[in-house]
């Protein structure tokens, strides 16, 4: 990058030239030795500057890519006398002639590589102050400096191509389901809360003060009243906006495509949706998937891998050994309601240092430890916990992880939630860890008969898996108002490399049913029907068989251009924080927009009931 001086900037701008009748001809991506002798016009920002000599090269890049551009004072004088003040991120609009680049001075690994364009005359369109970062993919700047900055991030073309890729998905879904018949219908921002399992983001209304309208978590109940109008096939990309703790792959505001289909059973959301994966594969990466789809069911999801999202890349199980241990001298395994142990093959040679790293790593998911043995030789087992174990026990551990010399297992012992959860993450950590993970490869998986409910325990009650309008499987309606954790749901989720980056279900399209489903979520008749009483109409007006899905986009497009973070794959995001350092959103508001709304903050009334004390007891 090349330093500039701000009083310099300033004085360049003299030279600054509107763009006349000048028109691009070529793109800086385009050119090669065809476009010999061609005079050409390119506009773009000046990438870098060197001066050798009389010459003054400069790479100009535009989002296609860079070319050499060259001033010399033999050619053209007039067009090489002020070049000198080109600095990085300066706009250019130059005409000039291609011509071969000498010998020595072709870049075999550059598109434009083999020519230069010799400059005949030139534009400044505009001068930059230096960017606080060089626009190149080689930057090491923090992530939040370029948030703050994004437009000169976006300059990179890494984030150019990811947005590219972005598009080109888009594209693809929307030819896709334009084919198959699907109709692209938008839906409201503001609106009534639907249960996602997230908390929403509210707006407060001005012309109705004290009522508020919520982002939608998702169009689920537009899609199905959708259905009920008679469309049959429906879909969206939309925005959805979820107030819950952000990590790597979510964001509060997010892109989903939603599909919704009248008249078919889970296969045919299944197929259709697979079909829509595999073009997406092969338009945008050139890869042929194999379909159909691997299924699994989410009992054995969580038994073998700890997590309804396995990442099948890599093998590594989870393996139960509660009744192995049942009457073990070891307590913490004896009482315990799970006990699971997970092998690593060959791992015996991890450090201490490494499994304390692995110890603090579980307690994330509320492990208190992490117990393991080595196994060094067939007699001799390296472990904290050996010694509280019998020779049977031994041997019915070793039996079931199939322990081998030069082996480590992992244990953990507690409530089967935070078992799971702790050895099924460890599981992908490992993995990354002893880089066991295959480059380049797309696993994906459906995973089938979840359960209907799940109990929540701060809440006191069951509460959907999925969300309340999901059908239960066939035969298990019965099973509600008894066994309600026994039900299982017509509701499958797409797992790609252990994300899940799709979910839908069967709904459930009679009012009957939709009655029932409340009643068990512990609503009573009166807040099902102030709540979702416009669905428990619809329903009952002629509402045909429906279910579908939606993908999460950002996390797709994250997966297919191989970027850590969803941040990277959408324009403007928001930090772990909630925050645009764009924008400084969100900020606060005039009181009189407060006023507007009918609102006081807490800091306000707390202000005005201090000045009433204070005038009281004057
Ligand atoms: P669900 O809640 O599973 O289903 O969401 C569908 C998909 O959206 C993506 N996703 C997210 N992506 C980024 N940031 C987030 N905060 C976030 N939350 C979810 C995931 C997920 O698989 N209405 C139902 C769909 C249906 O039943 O048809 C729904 O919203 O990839």
């Amino acid at each position: 990058m090349i330093e500039q001086n701000q009083d310099l900037q300033l004085e360049h701008q003299k030279f600054v030239a509107d763009l006349g009748q000048w028109q691009r001809t070529h793109t800086c991506g385009q050119l090669t030795l065809e476009n010999d002798g061609a005079e050409v016009c390119l506009m773009g920002w000046v990438q870098y500057r060197r001066d050798h000599g009389g010459l003054i090269f400069v790479d100009l890049r535009d989002r296609q890519g860079l070319t050499q551009i060259v001033f010399s004072p033999d050619m053209a004088p007039e067009a090489h006398e002020n070049a000198h003040i080109l600095r990085s991120e300066y706009v250019l609009a130059v005409r000039g002639t291609v011509r071969p680049r000498p010998e020595g001075m072709v870049n075999p690994n550059m598109p434009t590589g083999q020519i230069e364009v010799v400059v005949l005359e030139w534009k400044l369109l505009n001068t930059s102050k230096t960017p606080p970062f060089p626009i190149e993919d080689r930057c090491d700047a923090g992530e939040n400096l370029r948030l703050a900055w994004r437009y000169l991030d976006l300059r990179r073309p890494r984030m150019q191509g990811n947005l590219f890729m972005r598009h080109k998905v888009s594209q693809t879904i929307r030819r896709y389901l334009d084919e198959g018949g699907f109709v692209e219908v938008e839906t409201p921002v503001l609106t009534k809360s639907t249960p996602e399992g997230a908390r929403d983001f509210l707006v407060p209304s001005r012309l109705n003060n004290g009522e508020f309208y919520a982002l939608p978590q998702s169009p689920q109940l537009f899609k199905q009243m959708l259905m009920v109008a008679g469309f049959e096939r429906y879909f969206q990309i939309v925005r959805c906006f979820r107030d819950e703790d952000l990590r790597a792959d979510r964001q509060p505001e997010f892109t989903q495509v939603d599909i919704e289909m009248s008249f078919v059973d889970e296969e045919q959301v299944m197929t259709m949706a697979e079909g829509l994966m595999a073009r997406v594969f092969r338009d945008v990466l050139g890869k042929e998937l194999t379909l159909p789809f691997p299924r699994m069911p989410w009992a054995e999801a969580m038994a073998r891998f700890g997590v309804d999202k396995p990442d099948t890349r890599f093998d590594l199980e989870l393996k139960d050994i509660t009744d192995v241990v049942r009457g073990s001298g070891f307590k913490l395994f004896a009482q315990a309601r799970l006990v699971k142990g997970l092998k690593v093959p060959g791992g015996e040679n991890l450090t201490r240092k490494e499994i304390d790293g692995f110890t603090e790593f579980v307690k994330i998911y509320g492990a208190q430890g992490l117990a393991w043995i080595k196994v060094k030789s067939e007699e001799e087992w390296q472990s904290p916990i050996a010694k509280f174990l019998s020779e049977n026990e031994r041997k019915g551990i070793a039996a079931a992880l199939d322990l081998r010399v030069g082996d480590i297992a992992f244990f953990q012992a507690g409530e089967a939630d935070m078992v799971n959860a702790a050895l099924g993450n460890l599981r992908v950590h490992l993995a990354e860890h002893l880089n066991l993970i295959p480059e380049d490869s797309f696993n994906f998986l459906w995973i089938t008969d979840f359960p209907l409910f799940e109990y929540d325990a701060e809440a006191g009650r069951y509460v959907a898996c999925h969300h309340p309008f999901t059908s239960p499987a066939p035969g298990h309606l019965e099973l509600m108002n008894t066994e309600p954790e026994k039900v299982l749901a017509r509701a499958y989720d797409m797992v790609l490399n252990g994300n899940e980056v799709g979910g839908g279900s069967i709904r459930i399209h009679t009012e009957a049913v939709q009655r029932r489903m409340f009643e068990a979520l512990g609503f009573s008749p009166s807040e099902a029907e102030s709540q979702f009483g416009f669905l428990i109409q619809a329903l009952a007006q002629g509402a045909p068989p429906h279910g579908g899905l939606a993908f999460g986009l950002d996390r797709l497009v994250m997966l297919l251009s191989d970027s850590n973070s969803i941040r990277d794959v959408i324009a403007f995001p928001k930090t772990q924080k909630a925050t645009c350092l764009l924008t400084d959103a969100p900020s606060p508001v005039s009181a009189v927009q407060l006023r507007e709304l009918g609102l006081r903050l807490r800091e306000q009334v707390k202000e005005e009931s201090r000045k009433k004390a204070d005038d009281g007891g004057a």
